[in-house]
């Protein structure tokens, strides 16, 4: 079966752009407190609740975000699109397992994780597929596991032809967080918290809200 357009585009923009584009996209977390903190608390109410605390970031880059996570006593694991990116991740975190894959379906077991977080990832699903992939997380989250997902918030979209000097064709997506809240109410989980904040004062390329949504898989 050939695959959606817009997947095929999101892999080779960020195979074209991984080593210009990582470093920087790595260090925004550093110059984030709030997403430092809920983050933070969404390892340890997984910690908290769960003995084995078997997590997947999906769409993991350059696996600075699970590499957070996992020093924060989650058993992280990451997932990519693009190759490049996982290369440059278990190059940079070899102690971390990253591995090429999708979104919308998960080479996972049902009901098998603990945590899934989702960190500047969904942004690059169109509005129609979202509620699948959103359901494709519950699938494979046990009863009482949690999904965090980072967004930056909004009804529009952002097209880039060319990135840090290379021809591509990259859609970023804004999210209505009432609509994710949604889509996750939908794929069984319930709301525990919702963070929408100002852009880092210094991160002004795009200064528009962020969102952060944490939900538990129902039983
Ligand atoms: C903006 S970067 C975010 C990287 C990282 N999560 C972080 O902490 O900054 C988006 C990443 O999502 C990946 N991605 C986009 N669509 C995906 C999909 N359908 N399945 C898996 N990964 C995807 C891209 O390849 C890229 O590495």
């Amino acid at each position: 079966m050939t695959e959606p357009t817009y997947l095929t585009a999101t892999r080779s923009g960020y195979d074209a752009i991984t080593e210009s584009c990582a470093g920087p996209f790595r260090a925004a977390l550093d110059d984030a407190p709030l997403d430092r903190a809920l983050l933070a608390a969404l390892a340890e109410m997984v910690r908290r609740d769960h003995p084995d605390p078997l997590t997947v970031e999906v769409g993991s880059g350059h696996g600075g975000t699970a590499a957070y996570l996992a020093k924060h006593g989650l058993s992280v694991s990451g997932i990519d699109l693009s190759t490049a990116m996982v290369e440059y991740a278990r190059r940079t975190y070899p102690e971390i397992d990253f591995r090429v894959g999708a979104m919308h379906e998960l080479d996972i077991d049902d009901a098998s994780l603990a945590g899934l977080v989702s960190w500047y990832s969904l942004i690059h699903i169109p509005e129609s597929d979202r509620p699948a992939v959103v359901a494709e997380f519950g699938r494979v989250l046990r009863p009482g596991g949690y999904v965090l997902l980072g967004f930056q918030a909004g009804d529009d979209t952002l097209h880039f032809d060319e990135a840090f000097g290379h021809e591509v064709s990259l859609d970023f997506h804004r999210l209505d967080p009432d609509a994710v809240i949604a889509a996750l109410d939908a794929a069984g989980f319930e709301l525990v918290a919702r963070l929408v904040r100002a852009p880092e004062a210094r991160h002004t390329s795009a200064p528009v809200p962020h969102a952060i949504l944490i939900g538990r898989k129902l039983a």
